[in-house]
């Protein structure tokens, strides 16, 4: 039993942190695209090419579920995917659904009409691809109405953060919320809409105001997962075995990883 988790990168390991240690019982195969990462600035049709070879590497390491930890890949290429891709014993699910279902104080997979909800004003922080495919609101409107959300794509953070030069993604975080709030000056709630973002979330906070609550995916993600997995055994897959792999340079990746998880991890070639 092993049930993937993908990501363009390393940003997928706060979602990987977060399953863990909801389920330390699953052995998950994580799979980082490295070398194609940033996914943020790319085609949809780019996206959904580079998402289905990886999921399908993660199908061969006996993965049966396979959790898009990557916004953008849920954004641009999932809903295609789940329409014309996945195979009818194979499940792929993305990281929009758990958030919105928070969002919208909806029990995990409560697929009720749209209604009216709490929250009026969202903020959504995510890449240019995410922001451009319109995914979240879709996905919105599916569960909630009367909800007003502007979207701010921010530019450069994922770089940055993969750089590891959080001075740069702290001054690029501080003006894409400056930006947001020019267009929404009060929002009750801000979804950090990418992976990487878990990693700046004080830094969105301060900028924010305490009074704005912050939605951060990881948590959101394994709970939600968990829940799935009691309604859903049979999706474990085959699989035995905890692994890291990456499209990238196994050596480098790990040494990011490492000081990203700050633990020893060892990625393989993918
Ligand atoms: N991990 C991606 C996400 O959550 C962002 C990184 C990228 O642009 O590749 O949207």
């Amino acid at each position: 039993m092993a049930v993937g988790i993908f990501d363009s990168g390393l940003g997928g390991l706060t979602v990987l942190q977060a399953v863990s240690r909801r389920m330390p019982q699953v052995p998950f195969v994580y799979l980082g695209d490295n070398k194609h990462a940033p996914y943020g600035v790319r085609t949809a049709d780019d996206v959904y090419a580079l998402t289905t070879a990886a999921v399908d590497r993660l199908f061969d390491a006996g993965c049966d579920l396979v959790i898009l930890a990557c916004n953008t890949a849920s954004a641009a290429a999932l809903r295609r995917m789940q329409e014309s891709w996945v195979p009818r014993e194979k499940r792929v699910l993305g990281v929009f659904v758990p958030l919105i279902e928070a969002l919208t104080e909806r029990q995990w997979g409560d697929n009720s009409p749209p209604r009216e909800v709490e929250v009026k004003h969202v903020a959504l922080f995510a890449t240019p691809a995410t922001v451009a495919s319109r995914a979240f609101q879709r996905e919105l409107a599916f569960r909630a109405i009367g909800v007003d959300v502007e979207a701010q794509a921010c530019g450069g953070v994922v770089d940055a953060i993969e750089e590891g030069d959080l001075i740069l993604a702290e001054a690029l975080v501080r003006s894409h919320v400056d930006a947001l709030k020019r267009k929404m000056p009060d929002p009750q709630a801000a979804v950090l809409g990418c992976t990487h973002y878990p990693l700046m979330e004080d830094i969105f906070q301060d900028a924010l105001g305490q009074d704005v609550k912050v939605y951060s995916q990881a948590n959101l993600v394994a709970e939600s997962l968990s829940d799935y997995l009691d309604r859903h055994p049979n999706m474990l897959g085959s699989g035995t075995e905890s692994l890291f792999l990456t499209t990238g340079d196994p050596r480098k990746v790990s040494m990011r990883a490492t000081q990203f998880l700050r633990r020893q991890v060892e990625f393989q070639s993918a």
